[in-house]
């Protein structure tokens, strides 16, 4: 992360790390295996991977490029590529409504988190209870909700420090630490939750595809996942890449970054999993899924408690790593716009982001039932917390990621894809530009039509359905 003043990564590692960090976050240990579970498993996983692969790879290098030739925010970058008065400004006034949104009920679910670091220092999770009473917990802290509001307040307002004074340096030294560890600490629960019952189970939920059971839907939230996980679709990448000096290769970095991220994803499935069906547990919980499951396991194996306080911490410095860079976007947006201060801007973005999330906060316990007229989008009708995650997700930053591909691959000029890629890299450039203008955008735009309920009689009428 850097401050307002514009710098360049230090490191190849430090930049390999900051992009790792904005990824891995609750999209991966929280949510990845939560739809994974509502939508039955397998099938989903594997239409997931390939959204990764086709979309979500070549739009991360598309974001890349788009930062690093311009040194400037989304919106200040399009400016430059394409010109003052371009339509395609939209992408960057799209990407920072989205962040604010996906800010707001991001810092809501981190609250949780912190909630649970202060139960695991407090040893609640011991062999004394059992998985049901675990399970329990997150209920009876969901029923509490000013505890809930005041949860995500201390969240947001850690997030709002930090970008406040940007202390950088310290967030990436402490990221250098605690990613490594959150990813050492999930490998040790790997090879311990494959040693119990369920794990088989969970390796066949996960990896073996049933694709009668995918629907329409299914395939929507596999691509808008791609996206959440690997922050896309919204700038977060444009804005990182634009601090990258031109001593790193690109294409390399988008494949390391993805595969990082879809590794840890795929190990918190397994592990989540091994417990669901090693303690007849319900795969398709949705999103209180990993605080009914993971504290059961921690309250089995030697020094659980230990390991509970760990995890949950590098969990929550995931989560915070992840916010930051959500947060940057419509920060430095306003900077270099208005030319406000960091600190007004950031005040008022974290107070106003707070104000909405409660809205998600409260979806779990006061206003649960209400649910807004939006099934002709997702078939059922939303909490505010399940609309706010799905429009952002699976609508806007999809809408986001295909203006970003058909942006690049038509309006990028050739020169900068010059400049932007080594000799050995630009050899990919006619697949790069094919994917970008014609396969990302197809495959983006067939998935909409499915998966948004879009049965409007036009659609009928061309046999679309
Ligand atoms: N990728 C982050 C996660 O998986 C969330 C995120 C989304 C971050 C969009 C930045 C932009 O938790």
């Amino acid at each position: 992360m850097k401050k307002n003043e514009r710098g360049l990564w230090a490191t190849k590692f430090g930049f390999i790390m900051a992009t790792v960090g904005s990824a891995i976050g609750l999209g991966n240990v929280w949510k990845f295996p939560y739809i994974t579970g509502v939508h039955g498993g397998g099938a989903f996983v594997v239409t997931y991977l390939v959204c990764i692969c086709l979309v979500g790879i070549p739009v991360m290098l598309a974001e890349l490029i788009i930062g690093r030739s311009t040194h400037q925010n989304p919106e200040g970058a399009i400016e430059i590529l394409a010109s003052k008065k371009s339509n395609w400004k939209i992408i960057g006034y799209m990407g920072i409504f989205t962040a604010f949104i996906i800010l707001s009920y991001y810092s809501v679910v981190s609250g949780w988190i912190l909630s649970y670091i202060g139960k695991s220092i407090l040893g609640k999770f011991n062999a004394n209870q059992d998985a049901a009473q675990i399970a329990s917990m997150l209920a009876t802290l969901l029923q509490n909700g000013t505890l809930v509001i005041v949860l995500h307040f201390v969240f947001m307002a850690i997030t709002t420090f930090i970008v406040m004074f940007g202390v950088h340096s310290g967030i990436e030294k402490a990221s250098n630490i605690l990613m490594p560890a959150l990813f050492i600490m999930l490998l040790g629960l790997l090879i311990y939750a494959l040693t119990i019952p369920g794990s088989l189970s969970a390796l066949e939920f996960i990896f073996k595809p049933d694709f009668s059971k995918l629907t329409p839907k299914a395939v929507l939230e596999g691509l808008g996942h791609a996206f959440f996980t690997l922050s896309l679709g919204m700038g977060a990448m444009i804005t990182y890449g634009s601090y990258l000096n031109h001593n790193q290769r690109l294409i390399p970095s988008a494949f390391l970054v993805a595969l990082l991220d879809t590794v840890v994803a795929l190990i918190a499935g397994v592990i989540i999993f091994s417990i669901v069906f090693t303690f007849n547990l319900e795969p398709d919980a949705g999103p209180t899924l990993i605080f009914s499951t993971l504290p059961s396991l921690f309250s089995q194996i030697p020094y659980g408690n230990i390991i509970a306080v760990l995890f949950f911490i590098s969990l929550g410095f995931a989560a915070l790593t992840s916010a930051i860079s959500i947060m940057e976007v419509v920060v430095s947006f306003f900077i270099d716009k208005f030319h406000w201060t960091r600190k007004k801007v950031t005040i008022s973005v974290g107070f106003a982001a707070f104000l909405l999330g409660i809205l998600s906060a409260l979806s779990f316990n006061v206003i649960s039932e209400v649910k807004l007229p939006l099934g002709f989008l997702f078939g059922e009708r939303p909490t505010f917390f399940d609309a706010f995650d799905k429009i952002a997700s699976n609508i806007l930053l999809p809408l986001g990621g295909l203006l970003i591909a058909v942006f690049v691959g038509f309006k990028v000029k050739k020169a900068v894809f010059d400049r932007e890629l080594t000799t050995s890299e630009k050899k990919l450039v006619p697949i790069i530009k094919f994917i970008l203008r014609f396969v990302a955008p197809a495959l983006i735009g067939i998935v909409f039509l499915y998966g948004l309920n879009l049965t409007h009689p036009i659609f009928e009428y061309l046999g679309i359905e």
